[in-house]
């Protein structure tokens, strides 16, 4: 019997960990990258920051979880106890996309539900901003608060509660089993679809229509670097903390490549869908596909609505398909984003999995229904920038010092090249591990800060700056506190 804390088998770790990577950022974000960084082109820095960073990386971050068994925030102060503050930042990071991430699962939700009866009306763009999110950008939108948004919110995090509460494999295992290939099932009846449609051609010839001399440019590389980290869900101690739940007999390179290639399959999948809808669209309005593109919110809920409403009957099928497959990705990636903070909870103060769970998920729940305010989506736009150009950013740079330099990554190779069926690690990987990767991300991370500080506007200086001493403070709580567990300063190691 697994424990309360263990996959039930490898099926389970590798199904869990491609739910957390393929998310939102696969279907509204990649397309919208490829298709603005030299299409065709786009795929030689693509590969390489797979190569280079990706798998290196999710390595070394499997290897070290595996070799603890324990949370992140145990194992950090384990490998030098003046860590445990940093053990505890990402974790409150992660929870904090949660809670955001909640609010796009409630729209998305509502359109699910729209879809069967195209309730977005003629006018999406406005349906959208207007009638559904009442947006506004002053403060006093905090004052406006939208009982439909909540509701659908609510639902979501009661559908979370219901698998997280469980032990890992009776929920999160089992759920993962079903839903990620279900999502992939999905993903191909949309992409077949939507390949058939006139005009198909036009967008894809638009995506991919390689641009070769942008490969000299620095940005479409950080571009690559920057799309790998937030798809994989790198460094963001989910890989660390699934890799923790695994029993004794995994292979984690093989894994580890079986989920990269995974996730790139998905997202290139996504972005022939894409493009081929916004072919068919360009055909049907004259409009040239430059203008119809675009990424996140706007794609899925406005791009997508409005192409429903020239589709006719087949929009009454495919729509439902499509909010829903935004809906499993973005709820298998939520379901991740609990879990290093719950495991480290549960490490520190004793408290068992349902309950931590149980606590964290109304605590969840009542913060997230600032979202559900007229001031909603421009808050999550401000909180979304600094989590991922800002925060999670400056966690890999952390967990790659800690993990290459501090712990030690020669310790793992043996133990990986005993288990591994497919690749075996040598000098290159701690070359790449300890210094090309973090120079790497701290060049991104550092453009990224510049981009924030230039284009951001007074408001979102302001509520990055409220972010950022939320988290440090909520982390800071969660150190301090005393510990409840005797077996809290007993990391056990695996390797
Ligand atoms: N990897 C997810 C995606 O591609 C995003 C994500 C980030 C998920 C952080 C979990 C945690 O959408």
């Amino acid at each position: 019997m697994a424990d309360k804390n263990e996959w039930g088998s490898n099926l389970s770790f590798i199904l869990a960990m491609i739910g957390s990577a393929v998310g939102l950022g696969n279907i509204w974000r990649y397309p919208y990258v490829l298709y603005s960084n030299g299409g065709g082109a786009f795929y030689i820095p693509y590969i390489v920051a797979i190569l280079l960073m990706g798998i290196p990386f999710l390595i070394l971050e499997y290897g070290v979880g595996y070799n603890f068994k324990s949370s992140f925030a145990k194992a950090a102060r384990k490998i030098n106890s003046k860590c445990e503050y940093l053990g505890w930042f990402l974790p409150v990071a992660v929870f904090m996309i949660m809670i955001y991430y909640s609010a796009i699962l409630g729209w998305d939700g509502i359109y699910i539900i729209l879809s069967f009866f195209k309730g977005w009306g003629v006018n999406p763009d406005a349906f959208f901003a207007t009638t559904l999110l009442h947006s506004s950008e002053s403060y006093m939108g905090l004052l406006d608060f939208i009982p439909v948004i909540a509701v659908a919110m609510l639902a979501g995090w009661v559908i979370i509660w219901f698998i997280s509460h469980r032990d890992l494999e009776a929920g999160l295992g089992k759920v993962s089993k079903i839903l990620v290939p279900a999502l992939f099932i999905i993903m191909v009846i949309i992409v077949i679809f939507s390949l058939t449609l006139p005009g198909a051609s036009i967008g894809l010839a638009e995506l991919f229509n390689p641009d070769w001399s942008l490969l000299g440019h620095f940005e479409i590389w950080m571009a690559a670097f920057g799309q790998i980290v937030f798809s994989l869900s790198l460094g963001m101690s989910i890989a660390f903390t699934y890799a923790s739940y695994t029993r004794d007999d995994a292979d984690l390179i093989t894994n580890t490549i079986s989920i990269a290639l995974a996730n790139s399959l998905f997202e290139n999948f996504a972005a022939l869908g894409v493009f081929s809808i916004l072919g068919y669209m360009s055909l049907q309005s004259g409009t040239a596909v430059s203008e119809l593109v675009t990424q996140g919110t706007g794609l899925v809920f406005v791009v997508y609505p409005t192409v429903f409403n020239v589709l006719g009957q087949w929009a009454y099928v495919l729509g439902p398909l499509f909010f829903l497959t935004v809906y499993l990705a973005g709820l298998t990636s939520i379901l991740s984003t609990i879990e290093p903070l719950s495991f480290s909870i549960q490490n520190k103060f004793g408290l068992s999995r349902s309950k931590t769970m149980t606590i964290l998920i109304i605590v969840g729940a009542c913060i997230s229904m600032i979202y559900a305010t007229a001031f909603g989506g421009t808050l999550l736009g401000f909180v979304d920038t600094f989590i991922n150009q800002i925060a999670l950013l400056f966690g890999v740079i952390v967990e790659c010092i800690i993990f290459a330099w501090i712990f030690k990554a020669e310790k793992l190779i043996d133990f990986l090249n005993s288990k591994t069926k497919t690749i075996t690690l040598g000098k290159w990987w701690l070359l790449i591990v300890k210094y090309i990767l973090p120079i790497f991300i701290s060049i991104i991370w550092i453009g990224g800060m510049f981009d924030v500080a230039h284009s951001g506007s007074f408001d979102q200086l302001n509520f990055t700056i409220a972010s950022a001493i939320l988290l440090l403070v909520a982390t800071l709580i969660f150190t301090i506190l005393p510990a409840k567990n005797p077996d809290w300063d007993n990391a056990e190691e695996r390797v």
